[in-house]
């Protein structure tokens, strides 16, 4: 009996969530690497940047996110968003019963694992940057290494209208990045779910001698280890014509879909717009 209820567990979707696109990129990893899963993803929309707001205001709306993700009855949580992260997983993992990941300790690990001098740069929002979480992710893994914080709040607007390979972008790069360059950095961490979107302009502007970490990579990584040790990764693929991925949003379906198309090779069909006050 109990065996047929596990069974029917790694059916459930997993649900995703970050203020807006920025976390489709981790989406698109999880689609890659662990195929069979079906995903349940909800972009804060109507209440986009998270990036500049309080610990207080980042940790309700996550609040009000999970809930409503264990109302879809999902088996597993991923905090696609970098200052949900690191202002609000530790309530969150505290609060539910479900197994729940995000994304700054696997971009913290990666960045150790990949960095050759130690000096490990990471780009990020105000509140991921102020919350100097990375910093200590990082120097629980390495204590000697030097971390060097840059908030680049504009990144998300430009992601947010399109302009991934633009001149304007690339100054304002420019202008965010320099000081990492004189620090000698050779590791910069994207930490901001929207970043790797333009991450060829990053990487221009860095030089070839900065590895980038896109953090999602061993976020979907580690989510098929939790999912394993869990016993609930789901081994076969879902029936054909069922909606094994979904898209709700708190505002702006119609632009969010078009976003997702944009990114993914999946065809995104249809964004729900719902109403998260209520949760
Ligand atoms: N995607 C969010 C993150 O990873 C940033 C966007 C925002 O400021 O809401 O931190």
């Amino acid at each position: 009996m109990e065996a047929a209820i596990e069974q029917d567990k790694t059916k459930l979707p997993i649900g995703v969530f970050d203020s807006g696109v920025g976390g489709l990129t981790v989406v698109r990893e999880i689609m890659r690497q662990i195929p069979n899963e079906s995903i349940v993803y909800f972009g804060d929309t109507a209440r986009v940047p998270y990036g500049g707001k309080s610990k207080e205001t980042v940790t309700k709306y996550s609040r009000q996110i999970v809930r409503f993700l264990q109302e879809q009855q999902v088996k597993a949580i991923v905090v696609a968003c970098n200052t949900a992260s690191a202002y609000a997983l530790e309530a969150l993992e505290e609060e539910t019963h479900l197994p729940i990941i995000g994304v700054v300790k696997p971009g913290a690990k990666t960045a150790v694992e990949t960095t050759r001098n130690g000096k490990i740069g990471v780009i990020a929002t105000k509140g991921t940057i102020r919350s100097e979480i990375y910093t200590q992710y990082i120097q629980q893994l390495n204590q000697n290494a030097q971390v060097v914080g840059k908030a680049c709040p504009l990144f998300v607007s430009l992601v947010e209208e399109g302009l991934l390979e633009d001149p304007v972008t690339e100054e304002i790069a420019q202008r965010y990045l320099s000081g990492l360059i004189d620090v000698g950095i050779d590791t910069l961490i994207l930490g901001c779910t929207h970043y790797p979107l333009i991450r060829s302009t990053v990487g221009k502007v860095m030089g070839p001698e900065v590895s980038l970490v896109n953090p999602a990579y061993e976020t979907a990584k580690e989510l098929k280890e939790l999912l394993e040790e869990h016993h609930i990764l789901r081994s076969d693929k879902p029936a054909l014509g069922t909606n094994q991925y979904r898209f709700f949003v708190s505002d702006g379906a119609g632009d969010f879909q078009e976003f997702a198309n944009s990114i993914f090779k999946y065809g995104v069909l249809s964004a729900k717009e719902i109403d998260i006050e209520k949760y």
